[in-house]
Order: structure tokens, then sequence, then C-alpha cells
């Protein structure tokens, strides 16, 4: 059956343009009523424009599906709650909120500036708090919230040149972890997804024929899918793009338990190495001292 939207209220950070425009046009293609939120900065996060947010409400209804604009920044912690005012006000809930908005501020590491570091995480990681944040009560009380969160492949493996980024891109996944133990019980699944596909912010290191290959639109059924009610999965990163699918994971390896009788010593790690770091039957973990096997078997 179609997934729909109807009757949903849905809200995506810096969709003026880029991946978050796609998610907004698919969602409200499905019944959605969208928030648009984008403070239309360039790149690196500087300036102001209104207009990226306001073209993809114009797009949407001139599509038939409802839409508003809102131009705060996602990195202010008023701006967070004010996003999410802007749906309670217009259509008094909220269903699905997607943490898209980003900026990138490449720089070797050697030469990274404090203003580099905080920027970046200023609209990653403090910008997918503030939302949250503000919609984290209205899920409660609803018992019913989706969140896609956004990683990066170059915080997940790594990325010359992206220490800030690369950062701020995996701490979406310590969020996203404790969320989703949070969430369980109000029915709020939070997942994340690692994207790939030509927009301005990977035009800068992409040459444009791939650009233009690798739509956003490649990325969306990942992102919808998460946002839906159909999912009932809380946890994963999905990377989407290029016409990839699949899940990545933090997995704990077996190690060795040689137990507290004795101490051991940094020869005895040396002898061991190899059993330490392997990762043969390795498992993604739900929480601390849970892998995710044993909490699905618990919650059958
Ligand atoms: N394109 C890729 O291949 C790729 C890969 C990995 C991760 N990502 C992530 O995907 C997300 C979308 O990126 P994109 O590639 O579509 O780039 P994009 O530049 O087209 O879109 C990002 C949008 O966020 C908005 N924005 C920036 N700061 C904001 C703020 N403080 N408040 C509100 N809006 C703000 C920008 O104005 C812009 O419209 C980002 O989080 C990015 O880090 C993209």
């Amino acid at each position: 059956m179609a997934i729909s939207f109807e009757g949903q209220v849905a809200v995506v950070t810096g969709a003026g343009g880029g991946l978050g425009r796609a998610y907004a046009i698919d969602l409200a293609r499905r019944g959605a009523k969208v928030v648009v939120n984008d403070l239309g900065g360039d790149p690196a996060g500087e300036g102001e424009n209104r207009s990226p947010a306001q073209k993809v409400v114009d797009e949407i209804k001139a599509a038939g599906g409802e839409a508003v604009p809102n131009y705060d920044s996602v990195a202010s912690y008023d701006g967070g709650f004010n996003i999410v005012k802007t749906a309670i006000d217009t259509w008094g809930r909220l269903d699905v909120v997607i943490c898209n908005a980003g900026i990138l501020r490449d720089v070797a590491f050697h030469n990274m500036s404090e203003d580099d570091w905080d920027k970046v995480f200023g609209v990653h990681i403090k910008g997918s708090f503030t939302v949250l944040r503000a919609a984290w009560p209205v899920f409660r009380q609803q018992a019913y919230g989706r969140v896609v969160l956004t990683t990066s492949s170059s915080g997940i493996y790594g990325q010359f040149g992206q220490a800030n980024y690369g950062a701020a891109k995996t701490g979406m996944l310590g969020l996203m972890n404790v969320l989703k133990q949070e969430g369980a019980k109000y029915n709020v699944m939070v997942n994340t997804v690692a994207p790939v596909a030509g927009t301005r912010l990977t035009q800068q290191v992409m040459p444009q024929e791939m650009v233009d290959k690798l739509k956003p639109e490649f990325v969306v059924p990942a992102v919808v899918y998460m946002a839906s009610n159909e999912n009932h999965d809380s946890g994963y990163v999905i990377e989407a793009g290029a016409g990839n699918f699949n899940r990545a994971a933090i997995v704990k390896g077996p190690g060795i338990r040689p137990g507290m009788d004795d101490l051991k010593d940094a020869e005895w790690v040396e002898q061991n190495w190899a059993a330490i770091t392997s990762l043969e039957g390795a498992e993604p973990q739900w929480r601390t001292g849970q892998s995710e096997a044993q909490h699905k078997a618990e919650t059958k």
C-alpha cells in the first residue's frame, strides 16, 4: 500500500534546496503538511535569505500541497522552538522532524579556527538539539513521532579536511542512540540517514557531471520511509544515494574476557591484540550492555 502522510505535519530543516527540498516535496506529495525551514545562508553558513524556503513552499502549493515557510536558524535555541511553534500554530500537531540543515567549512586540521569548529557544531549538533528539544514534549504528549537525523560518511569513515564536520556529523549517532531509548516508550522512532547527493554542498568537492547525476531524489525513499508510520525500527543508520541503500552500524566485537583475578599488563594486550580487535561475530548494540538481538528478543 502507498505510504501516506495524510493528516500528519512535518518539519524539514534546511529545506530551501538540495536534499531538504526533495524530502519536503515528497512528504507534501504524500499528504503531509510541511514546515519548510531554511535560513538561506551560503554553504559556509554566512548570510540570510528568505527566498529559498519561500520558493519551495510555492512549489509545494503549486502542486496542490500544503506548506509554510520558516526562516529561523536551527543553531539558535529560540529558533528551534520557533520552527516547532510554526507547525503547532499552523496545524496543531507535529509528527515528523527531519534534521537536515547543514553547512561545510572544509580546512585541514592544522589550519582550523575556533569559528570553523563552532559554526559547524552550531548548525549540525546544536541545530538538531534545538528543534528536537522543542518537538520532544509534543511527541511524548501525542505518543507519536518520527525523527530522521543526518550524518555523513565523512564522519562515519573519515574525510581529509573535515575534522569539524566529521566530528559533528558523528555526534548525530550519539544523539540518536540516546533518543531512540528515551523515545521508545512514546512510539518515537529516531533514525539517521547518511546521504550522498549532488547539491551545492558537494558541488565544492565533486565534478559538475557527478553533481548532475547524483540526484537528491535517490536519497528520498530511505528518508521518507524512516519518517513514516510504517517504520517501527529505531536507531538505524542508512546510507542512501547514487543508487545504493545499506545499513551502517557501530558494532561490538566479542573480544576476550580474562576476568579480574589478576591484572594484565601492556605486554599481555600486545600478545592478545588480534583477539581483542577481532570483529568476527561482532554485533550492533541497543544500549550499553544489551545487544540489538537481545533487545529485539525481549520486546517481541
Ligand atoms: N549532499 C551530500 O552528499 C551529503 C553527504 C553527507 C551529508 N549531507 C548532509 O545533508 C544535509 C543537506 O545537505 P545538502 O547537500 O542538501 O546541502 P545544501 O546546502 O543544498 O542544503 C543545506 C541547507 O541547510 C540550510 N541551512 C544551513 N544552515 C542553516 C541554519 N542554521 N538554519 C536553517 N537552515 C540552514 C542551507 O541554507 C541549505 O539550504 C546536510 O546536513 C549535509 O551535511 C549531504
